[in-house]
């Protein structure tokens, strides 16, 4: 993982036959992501915002706008900086907006400029999670399951780039409007309370811990953001009835998701599609330049 495709001729790679092939392949492609959880195109001379748009498009998959707090910059019609936060911290793991009541099946990405050092992006085999977990914490899984989790977050008044988590609600939201915003999270499925600094604080409560996605062989994901969000700041995870989930707990599966990462290292040019109902990803630092643009599909 990921499966490996690489032009026939490397001679002779372009952007334009690629395409045609995608268009033509749609299903089997579709299969092979599914089906391996992640499928990397090498070395088809993939330039910029404009050819990757062209192989998102040829894929035929719908497009579903990023919400979320991770600041990110529009390039190109469906194509999106990934996070801009700074290369020197590390993003955690996480399924792509597992905290929204639709998320995405796929998300590319695109590299434009790799790293000259570090800048990975791992990837965990959700199931792998569950499993250990279970091995290792079976009551404690089963109340969490049980009960389901609440978290919280806060979004900041203002934009705050030097954050990877600092995206203001305006933005976040999509609205300058508070009422508006407060309307959109409620219909995302969130409570929301305004914090005297101007912030904006959701409550996101029943979640899930885990998820059974069709044609993934039944596995049981761990489908939910609880090592990410437990016990910081800006944002909490507990059961859903308030009760705590133990430290112990937490700082264990985080060894478990660092445990059961595989490192992807870019190469200029690369396309990597992944099942995000299979995978957690994250970011690893890096010196500078890194450029990787992102698209997210329904
Ligand atoms: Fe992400």
């Amino acid at each position: 993982m990921p499966l490996v495709l690489l032009p026939p001729e490397p001679a002779k790679a372009d952007t334009e036959s690629l395409v045609a092939a995608l268009k033509k392949n749609r299903e089997w492609f579709d299969q092979m992501i599914i089906k391996n959880s992640a499928v990397l195109l090498r070395g088809f001379n993939v330039k910029n915002a404009e050819d990757f748009n062209e192989i998102v498009e040829a894929c035929g998959w719908e497009d579903i706008r990023y919400i979320g707090h991770a600041p990110r910059t529009h390039i190109f019609k469906r194509i999106w900086t990934a996070n801009e936060g700074p290369l020197s911290e590390f993003i955690y793991y996480h399924h792509e907006m597992v905290l929204f009541k639709e998320n995405p099946k796929k998300v590319i990405l695109f590299c434009e400029v790799p790293p000259p050092e570090g800048g990975e992006t791992p990837f965990v085999p959700s199931f792998r999670v569950t499993e250990r977990m279970l091995e290792e914490f079976p009551e404690e899984v089963e109340e969490m399951e049980k009960k389901g989790l609440m978290y919280t977050f806060t979004a900041p008044s203002t934009n705050n780039t030097s954050s990877m988590r600092g995206r203001g609600w305006q933005e976040a939201f999509g609205t300058p409007d508070p009422a508006e915003a407060e309307r959109r999270v409620k219909a995302m499925g969130m409570d929301v309370e305004w914090l005297p600094d101007g912030g904006l604080k959701t409550i996101i409560c029943p979640r899930s811990l885990m998820r059974v996605f069709e044609g993934r062989k039944g596995r049981r994901m761990w489908y939910n953001t609880v090592v990410g969000m437990h016990g910081k700041e800006i944002s909490s995870a507990t059961m859903a009835d308030w009760t705590d989930i133990p430290n112990h707990v937490v700082k264990r599966c985080g060894q478990i998701l660092n445990e059961e990462s595989i490192q992807f290292k870019w190469e200029k040019g690369d396309v990597l599609f992944f099942d995000n109902m299979a995978l957690l990803h994250g970011r690893r630092p890096s010196l500078p330049p890194r450029k990787v643009l992102v698209a997210t599909c329904k």
